[in-house]
């Protein structure tokens, strides 16, 4: 088949065969993207797991069915699944990641509609896992579909690695890449498992930030007490919490934890010169959030403190009665989640030390505290140039009929820092998820015009890299497919 290249809607250029495949199969394609969704692979809960499981085995059917022949890998958690096509001699290789596992979709009461069965409402589909990730995955499989089904071949050579435990700090993705370094050499990793900055505006990620998440404990007396009787002379715990926990910052909203900012990498003046030139306004998030203020670290911008700060976040607490009406009490035990964010070059591993060491210190006589790391993953900064970045810029300029702008991210992809160390690989992420999209929220939803043009963009992508990396310019590879 001769491939033309045609504007579609005005929007730029998509291989005319790609976008006749995916408006052709849009409804099959959506029905299975339904399908998906309607899997609850909780990975935090174990009642999940053979749901988990479940999600893992149609993954692998999802890539066979397409010519990108699966398997699945146990580990001690959730299977990862990963799929191969290796027959474009010459041409770079991709590896591409994804993750099927979902956030829990408590509380459900506040779901307009049930979490696991997916609705289209307003070209948005509600579900769990809409946008992250399963939406996000599905369309780079379609994408790959697309290619095989009009053409029997791929532009690239690809490996994809789905995995289900990226909601709970994956674990076992690290011991993974390291046992199969080999077969994930790639020339480029790409993961969609981000948002757009906003509407109609492509957005190529250049940072992440990474995580430490803790678990701190505080035992006071031996069991819950009569505050009257000894409240005034026992100490209580949740008190003492509290304590710590005002430990954590000082008034101008930075760290207080000693050595907390040694590795803190400044920032490069031009990324922040750009960051500044993005349409952003403070009061659009406060909308977004229903808060009439915002707060944080004196001397930064808003997304500056949301992208290439560091924070230390309270994400849940637990003392005493919280029932209804009034109970005197002095409980017994207090405790609180505690995470921070970092950003390069902090690791994980020396701010858990520090956490601990200054936990320690400050924790009040008379209670005793145990502080433990429940997860941790590396920040990530993108390089932002070479063959890849170039290939994504025109591919959603194409599909967006945009030109893409770099943006940060606050959030964390655990396993992008160790694809980076591990196989030496740059990693594009491309995201096509929306601000206010409500992931780990109830109403999570994705965009389906996103959805749609993502499948475009990614499409487009491999053409635009195969030909860039690969075989010279792109003409040449139009001619292989007279
Ligand atoms: N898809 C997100 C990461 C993300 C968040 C990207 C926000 C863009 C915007 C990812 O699935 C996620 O939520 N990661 C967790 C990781 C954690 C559980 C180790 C996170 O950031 O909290
Ligand atoms: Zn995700």
């Amino acid at each position: 088949m001769k491939k033309s290249k045609t504007a579609v809607k005005g929007r730029g250029e998509i291989p005319s065969d790609l976008e006749d495949f995916l408006s052709k199969n849009d409804s099959r394609i959506h029905d299975e993207l339904f399908e998906f969704l309607r899997i609850p692979s909780v990975s935090a809960k174990s009642e999940h797991n053979g749901d988990t499981k479940r999600a893992a085995d149609w993954v692998k059917n999802a890539l066979d069915k397409i010519g990108v022949p699966a398997k699945i890998y146990p580990t001690a958690g959730h299977p990862i699944v990963m799929g191969e096509w290796r027959k474009a001699p010459g041409a770079p290789t991709v590896l591409i990641y994804g993750h099927y596992d979902v956030q829990p979709a408590e509380p459900l009461d506040l779901w307009t509609s049930p979490p696991f069965e997916p609705t289209m409402r307003n070209g948005k589909i509600f579900a769990r896992g809409s946008v992250d990730d399963k939406g996000q995955l599905f369309l780079h499989i379609k994408a790959l579909e697309a290619h095989l089904a009009m053409r029997k071949k791929l532009p690239v050579n690809v490996v994809i690695i789905a995995e289900g435990e990226e909601e709970v700090g994956s674990d076992n993705l690290a011991e993974f890449v390291v046992e199969q370094k080999e077969l994930l050499k790639a020339d480029a990793v790409v993961i969609s498992d981000s948002a757009m900055f906003a509407p109609g505006l492509p957005s190529i990620l250049s940072s992440l930030r990474g995580l430490a998440y803790f678990e701190i404990n505080v035992q006071g007396p031996a069991g819950d007490l009569h505050s009257g009787s000894y409240g005034g002379a026992v100490v209580n715990p949740a008190m003492a919490l509290a304590r710590i926990l005002a430990t954590f910052h000082d008034k101008d909203g930075r760290i207080a934890i000693p050595g907390f900012y040694k590795k803190v990498r400044e920032w490069d003046p031009r990324i922040r010169k750009q960051m500044r030139s993005l349409p952003f306004d403070d009061r659009t998030l406060m909308k977004e959030t229903s808060v009439a203020a915002l707060g944080g670290e004196k001397g930064y911008s808003t997304l500056e403190k949301l992208w290439i700060r560091p924070t230390c976040e309270v994400n849940g607490m637990l003392s005493g009665y919280t029932g209804e009406g009034a109970k005197t009490v002095l409980p017994a035990k207090a405790m609180a989640k505690v995470s921070c964010r970092l950003v390069p070059d902090q690791d994980p591993a020396d701010i858990a030390k520090l956490m601990k060491a200054h936990v320690a210190k400050v924790a009040p006589k008379g209670v005793k505290v145990r502080v433990d790391t429940l997860h941790g993953g590396r920040p990530w900064r993108a390089e932002l140039n070479g063959p890849i970045y170039d290939a994504a810029r025109s591919a959603l300029r194409a599909a967006f009929g945009k030109e893409p702008v770099i943006t940060g991210e606050g959030g964390s992809i655990p396993v992008v820092g160790d694809f980076q160390k591990i196989l030496g690989a740059p990693v594009l992420l491309v995201g096509f998820g929306l601000p206010g999209e409500n992931a780990h929220a109830p109403d999570e939803w994705m965009s389906d015009e996103n959805f749609r043009l993502g499948m475009r963009a990614v499409a487009t992508l491999w053409d635009e890299y195969g030909g860039k990396a690969g075989r010279g310019k792109s003409e040449e590879v139009e001619d292989d497919r007279d």
